[in-house]
Order: C-alpha cells, then sequence, then structure tokens
C-alpha cells in the first residue's frame, strides 16, 4: 500500500493508496470516529461501491444517503437534505460522515461536515481520477450558488483519505482521461516524477495500467499536499494550483458547464497559459511542444470548438473570484515551476485566447 502524509499541525491526515482499498475493514474503520457513519454517495456510483464499503464498517452503525448524480445537486438543496438526515437520524459531531463519489459527493459531503454541529469527522473516499488526485485532498469543500460555482463552503480537512484505484476500472473513458489535467497541472508545478512517468510509460498510462496510474496518483497527492501544506488557505502560494483555470473556469462558464469536462477546459486554459508564457519569453519551445503534445496523447482537447469570442473570455475572467483589485490573476508556466502573475488587459493575453480558439 502506497501512503503519505498531509503536514498541517493538528489537521495532518494520511492518504492512503491501494487497489480493493474499499475492503480493507480495520484501516477503514481506524479512522471513522463515534458511532454511526453516514456514507453520502450518488446514484451512480452507489450501486457500484456502497456495498463493499458497508461490509467494511461492520461494527459501526452505518446509514446511507444517495443523490442524484451531476454537477447540478452540488447545491443548497442537497445540502439541507443531508442536514435533515443527519439531524433525523441523531447524529453528533463526533459521528463520521464518508463522501464516496467524486469531486461534487467529496464537496458536498465535506461542506456538510464542516458544518453539521460545527464540524464532524469526515473522510474522503474518492472514486474519479480526479477526485484521487485533486479535490480529495487539501480540504477545500463547497457547494454551488445559482449565481457561481462553489460560492458557499468552506476549509475543511478530512480525517483520512482512501485512494481505492479499482473504482477507476468503472469510469468512463472520458472521465478518466479529464482526470489528466490535473497530473499534468502538477508536472508543470514541478514533480519531476511525474514529468519522468509521462516521458517514459506514455503507452501504459494510456492503457490505464493500474501500476503506473497508481505512482501518478501517489505523486500528485504529494505535490497537492506540499503546496497545501505551505499554504492550506490560499493566502499565496496555493494559487499555484491553479494553473490553467482562470482561462478554463471561464470556457466552462460560457459554454454552460454542458460541453467540457472540468479536466477538458482546463486543458485548454494550460494550452492559454503556455501562449501567455511564450509571449514574455518564459517557457522555452520544447517545454510547450512537450505538454501541447502530451495533452492530444492524452486524449483532451487544447481548442475551443465553439463559438466563444475573446471579448466574453477576457469579461468573464474578470469575474474569476481569485483576481485582486482590477487585474487578472494568472498562473504562467516556466520550464520547470510556475509563477503567479497580475496582469492589466491587453493584447497579449487576447492573443493567448485567441490562438486556442478553433
Ligand atoms: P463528478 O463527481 O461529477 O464525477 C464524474 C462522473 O463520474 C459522475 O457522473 C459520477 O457519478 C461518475 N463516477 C464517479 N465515480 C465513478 C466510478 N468509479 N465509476 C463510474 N462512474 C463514476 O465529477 P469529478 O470530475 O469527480 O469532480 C468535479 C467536481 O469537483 C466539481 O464540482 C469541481 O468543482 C470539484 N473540484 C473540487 C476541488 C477541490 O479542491 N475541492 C478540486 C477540483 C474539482
Ligand atoms: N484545486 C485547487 C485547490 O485545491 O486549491
Amino acid at each position: 500500500m502506497r501512503q503519505l502524509a498531509l503536514s498541517l499541525g493538528e489537521r495532518s491526515y494520511n492518504i492512503y493508496i491501494e487497489s480493493g482499498l474499499l475492503s480493507n475493514s480495520a484501516l477503514i474503520t481506524r479512522y471513522c470516529i463515534g458511532e454511526s457513519v453516514l456514507i453520502l454517495s450518488n446514484d451512480v456510483v452507489a450501486p457500484l461501491y456502497l456495498e463493499k464499503l458497508k461490509s467494511s464498517l461492520k461494527d459501526k452503525n452505518v446509514f446511507h444517503l444517495t443523490i442524484p448524480d451531476g454537477e447540478s445537486f452540488k447545491s443548497l438543496e442537497s445540502y439541507t437534505k443531508v442536514l435533515d438526515f443527519l439531524i433525523k437520524n441523531s447524529f453528533r459531531r463526533n459521528d463520521t460522515l464518508i463522501a464516496l463519489g467524486g469531486g461534487v459527493i467529496g464537496d458536498l459531503g465535506g461542506f456538510v461536515a464542516a458544518s453539521y454541529q460545527r464540524g464532524m469527522g469526515f473522510i474522503q473516499c474518492p472514486t474519479t481520477l480526479l477526485a484521487q488526485v485533486d479535490s480529495s485532498v487539501g480540504g477545500k469543500t463547497a457547494v454551488n450558488h445559482p449565481l457561481g460555482k462553489n460560492m458557499i463552503g468552506a476549509f475543511y480537512q478530512p480525517l483520512a483519505v482512501f485512494i481505492d484505484m479499482q473504482t477507476l476500472d468503472t469510469l468512463p473513458e472520458k472521465e478518466y482521461f479529464s482526470g489528466f489535467a490535473e497530473i499534468v497541472k502538477y508536472a508543470m508545478l514541478g514533480a519531476a516524477e511525474i514529468k519522468q512517468l509521462f516521458e517514459t510509460k506514455l503507452s501504459a498510462i494510456q492503457q490505464r495500467d493500474p501500476e503506473v496510474v497508481a505512482e501518478l496518483i501517489y505523486y500528485s497527492c504529494a505535490k497537492k499536499a506540499e503546496v497545501v501544506s505551505a499554504d492550506e488557505r490560499e493566502a499565496g502560494s496555493r494559487a499555484l494550483l491553479n494553473l490553467g483555470h482562470t482561462f478554463g473556469h471561464a470556457i466552462e462558464r460560457l459554454t454552460n458547464y454542458q460541453h467540457y469536462l472540468h479536466g477538458e477546459a482546463i486543458s485548454i486554459g494550460i494550452m492559454m497559459a503556455m501562449n501567455l508564457s511564450k509571449e514574455y519569453g518564459d517557457i522555452n519551445n520544447e517545454t510547450y511542444a512537450f505538454y501541447h503534445r502530451l495533452l492530444l496523447a492524452l486524449n483532451l482537447p487544447v481548442i475551443v470548438d465553439k463559438p466563444i469570442a475573446v471579448s466574453d473570455m477576457m469579461s468573464t475572467m474578470k469575474l474569476d473570484k481569485k483576481n485582486l483589485n482590477s487585474k487578472y490573476r494568472f498562473v504562467l508556466p516556466k520550464d520547470d515551476h510556475c509563477f503567479i502573475t497580475e496582469l492589466q488587459a491587453s493584447e497579449l493575453i487576447e492573443q493567448s485566447i485567441a490562438k486556442q480558439i478553433g
């Protein structure tokens, strides 16, 4: 079993990575505080993995609640539904909520756990590649508001993260590759082991070789843990994790969150960030070409295939909650790391966007 720690003083926790981990009763039970456990899942994941997890918790008073699948259920309505369930079943602060699912369930479950009786035990069991390498680690939790994504939330760290890579076996191809945009991001942030795996094991990755994927998940979590433990609440350097996201979020928004999966929009956003970096002369041609080829090899889009106007991208990016003052905030890649910069609107930014619009 692979294991690593996210160091945050008394909020430190372990991340475990292993195929079949959901059946590791002794380990999972050890982290469940209290008598009662609520497993929160959705109607796609529950039929696949709920029974497995339930049978690992035989010594506990186990409840489960399933919400419908989809980003639209990462909502205040779902949040209220889970709270109602906890109250009606007399859950206490020192009981545990386990999120079993992708980023939607993890973000929703985390926010419920953060706020129920001012904070109950919380465990992440992520089942998508995106959730395994990104959303289950680092303690960002949220639900959406009709006027904006992730508008209501909290920083709330789990007690542990259990990554069972066997759950990836049922993940559709498109969802699988979408998770790779975040893994590419960690390579660009300086995770040399990930870059090396992309250089040497690309065809195994394309064929979903579990050993190589486990290594990628491990090094991704390690990079995320390093960044989060240095800046838990994003006062500064954690914003590096937003590489490609200023552009990507605008693409998602302008296509009504219907056309691209999150990772797909981030892939195009990474290209736009590389364009901007190239204009400044910071990224060399070889690095640019390597990541361009890599994104394509991972079945990720690099060009927007919808009629989006550059001016709409600029005005949408202006609304990004990570901007400071009147400037745009970007994470730009150099050759083996990234840096954060704030820029006024300019033709350079517009050209960096236009280059990736088909
Ligand atoms: P998701 O949770 O919607 O899962 C994607 C799809 O895969 C869903 O249809 C889901 O039912 C299905 N699924 C999940 N596991 C499966 C499995 N093992 N087999 C078959 N199908 C499975 O989406 P996601 O991409 O995991 O997460 C996206 C969400 O994560 C967004 O809401 C985003 O805002 C959030 N997010 C949060 C953070 C964070 O730091 N908290 C970071 C990145 C993204
Ligand atoms: N996904 C970005 C972060 O966790 O900060």
